[in-house]
């Protein structure tokens, strides 16, 4: 059943900070439209964003928007070109901290974007450990690397890996974090058709097996209701709509309530699907 999700009501200061560790962090009451008097249970939360402002040249792209992400939770964001989703993502990675409001996020979050951004002249096994503390061992990179499939590529370099290499390559370099907070802005927006359903194939098992909360920008509706448990639509600098996918997995896009909760999606969006079939 699709909800309308509320602005927050309370003015909240500036604030962004980095959770301790998911397992530290306190319970945070869930709060819904309908919450009112009655208690709602504590639900571990690995996000929670209020009052979250970002404006560029005095125009404001994200307005007073509010979000909840719980630890463990697939969640797909959608909305039309320009809309403000990357600009999210940013602030929940830390890459952008000039905002108003509160955002908390985990500690450890890792994020993947649409490029893969790998250095071309590291190989592939230092990629996927550029950036971490220390000096950690190549054996690190190496079980990331095995657990997208990779492993045999781990002493190639970047300019010889395929596009769905080089994004799986991405994806162990954020793996290799052992996120809590999993940030995928269209990490199969540049993929063939076949590569990009074993990416997404592989995104669910990962998360599966890892237990983290994912958050995937996407602009494809039917890949959004194949991997989330919630689906967001952005407009208008908020979320202006969420939708909950209680189908079970693995999903069967030839399910007519795949179907519907895809049309409903897109009108959402503003896509006419008879006219789309037509
Ligand atoms: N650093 C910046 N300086 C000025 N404007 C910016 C900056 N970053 C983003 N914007 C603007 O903010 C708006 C939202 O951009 P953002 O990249 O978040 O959109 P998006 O929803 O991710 O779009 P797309 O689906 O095309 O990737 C756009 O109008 C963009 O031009
Ligand atoms: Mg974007």
């Amino acid at each position: 059943m699709a909800t309308d999700v509320h602005r927050p009501v309370n003015p909240q200061v500036s604030q962004v900070s980095d959770r301790p560790q998911a397992s530290e962090t306190s319970q945070v009451s869930q709060v819904t439209a309908e919450s009112g008097a009655s208690p709602v249970p504590p639900v571990p939360q690995a996000v929670r964003v209020e009052g979250l402002t970002r404006s560029f040249d005095g125009r404001a792209v994200i307005d007073d928007l509010r979000l909840d992400v719980r630890q463990g939770e697939f969640v797909a964001l959608l909305g039309r070109s320009g809309c403000g989703k990357s600009t999210l993502l940013r602030i929940l990675a830390g890459l952008d901290r000039d905002i108003e409001g509160t955002v908390l996020v985990p500690r450890r979050k890792a994020v993947a974007f649409q490029a893969p951004r790998l250095m071309p002249w590291k190989k592939v096994w230092r990629n996927v450990l550029l950036g971490l503390p220390g000096r950690p061992e190549r054996a690190l990179a190496d079980r990331a690397l095995e657990e997208v499939g990779l492993d045999h590529r781990s002493d190639a370099w970047p300019k010889t890996l395929s596009g769905g290499e080089a994004q799986r390559a991405s994806l162990a370099r954020a793996l290799v974090r052992e996120p809590d907070l999993l940030l995928l802005d269209e990490p199969f927006g540049a993929l063939d058709a076949l590569t990009r359903i074993k990416a997404q194939r592989l995104v669910g098992e990962l998360w599966r097996r890892r237990g983290c909360a994912v958050l995937l920008v996407t602009h494809d509706v039917e890949e959004a209701v194949l991997l989330a448990d919630r689906v967001l639509v952005m407009d208008d600098g908020v979320i202006a709509h969420e939708q909950r996918i209680d189908l079970d997995r693995p999903r069967d896009i030839t399910d007519p309530r795949f179907a519907e909760l895809r049309a409903g999606l897109l009108a959402r969006l503003g896509v006419d699907t008879a006219a789309e079939a037509a």
